[in-house]
């Protein structure tokens, strides 16, 4: 090889394994910075995650925004003083089970598999009213037996609005900066909550910024926060009625999810007949959004069922 060549060579081998390792290092960093988290099958792909937001989540930028900006900081602490705790309220069909699964695909190895993801739902745990004590003995007992097992362990609670209040501020000491559980970091644990609670505040203040002629992502985060957290906590039908992890505001991630529109739900028949396999004909995709009930009654501008029904009304059309 001519030495002209072989400097040219040697150089781009430099300047390709200067590249490499910076990106390598930074899903390493994230990946298996921390022994413990990586033997919990703990290995967080941020920028998948962020990547598949953005090509599949529709309709909802500031969740993407603030899911991923707050895993991130979370993330990037290494020594956190409270877990994580998210909170995803919005009314049905508006992507916050799908988000919450998304989520822990990237960040726990099997997903929602994974034996330290822990999923709650209180209609098939929880379904006694009058077994609520015993529940609150297990629920307590099943948090701290699993975060001692492992510090990174990731806890689901969909459907809090069918949670017998009183039930979930059992484990407010995992909350917060203060409990100690022995031998294990709690603090990195990952937290969220689920329910349709504040949906309608949700809904009533996109309406009027539509009313208004503003884009509904103008909509401010705090005061779509302070209207959910006092629905929730003032609604006996919500699991955190009168709650202290609310009023203790333990928790860190109050998640907003708007209602869809119509060209919303345009592009989730387009995904779905897309992972059908099937043809994606113009008339199926505007035949299944004209099938859903949109509100208000008059303007019929927001999908009353989000995109939920979209997957089982394709066959219909097509
Ligand atoms: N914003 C969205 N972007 C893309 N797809 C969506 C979105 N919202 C919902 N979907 C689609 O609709 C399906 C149902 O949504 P999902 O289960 O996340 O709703 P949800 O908000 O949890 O409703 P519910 O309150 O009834 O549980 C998802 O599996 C997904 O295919
Ligand atoms: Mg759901």
């Amino acid at each position: 090889m001519a030495p002209g060549a072989a400097a040219a060579l040697a150089l781009t081998l430099l300047l390709a394994a200067a590249a490499r390792p910076a990106a390598a290092w930074d899903l390493w960093a994230l990946r298996c910075g921390f022994s413990a988290d990586c033997e919990c099958g703990f290995g967080p792909d941020l920028r998948g995650l962020e990547c598949d937001l953005a090509m599949n989540l529709v309709g909802q930028p500031l969740v993407r925004q603030q899911v991923v900006k707050g895993v991130r900081e979370f993330l990037e602490n290494r020594n956190p003083v409270k877990p994580l705790v998210m909170s995803f309220h919005g009314s049905t069909g508006t992507g916050k089970t799908y988000v919450s699964s998304m989520l822990i695909r990237y960040l726990f190895q099997g997903g929602l598999q994974s034996p330290y993801v822990h999923q709650f739902s209180p209609i098939v745990h929880f379904p006694h009213a009058e077994r609520i004590e015993q529940y609150k003995e297990s629920l307590k007992r099943w948090i701290q037996g699993n975060l001692t097992n492992c510090g990174r362990s990731a806890f689901l609670f969909d459907e809090m609005d069918k949670m017998h209040p009183g039930l979930i501020d059992v484990i407010m000491p995992f909350l917060g900066p203060s409990w100690v559980v022995y031998g294990t970091n709690y603090r990195k644990a990952i937290f969220i909550f689920i329910s349709n609670a504040g949906g309608e505040q949700i809904n009533e203040m996109t309406l009027a910024l539509w009313r208004a002629h503003k884009d509904r992502e103008e909509i401010s985060l705090q005061d779509l926060e302070l209207a959910i957290s006092q629905a929730v906590f003032e609604n006996p039908q919500s699991g955190f009625w009168k709650s202290g992890i609310i009023n203790e505001h333990l928790i860190d991630l109050v998640v907003p999810f708007l209602p869809l529109k119509r060209h919303h739900v345009k592009q989730c028949v387009v995904s779905e007949l897309i992972q059908q396999g099937l043809e994606v004909r113009p008339d199926v995709v505007q035949d299944v959004a004209d099938s859903i009930p949109y509100f208000p009654e008059e303007e019929k501008m927001f999908s009353s069922t989000g995109c939920k029904t979209v997957a089982s009304r394709i066959s219909f059309f097509f």
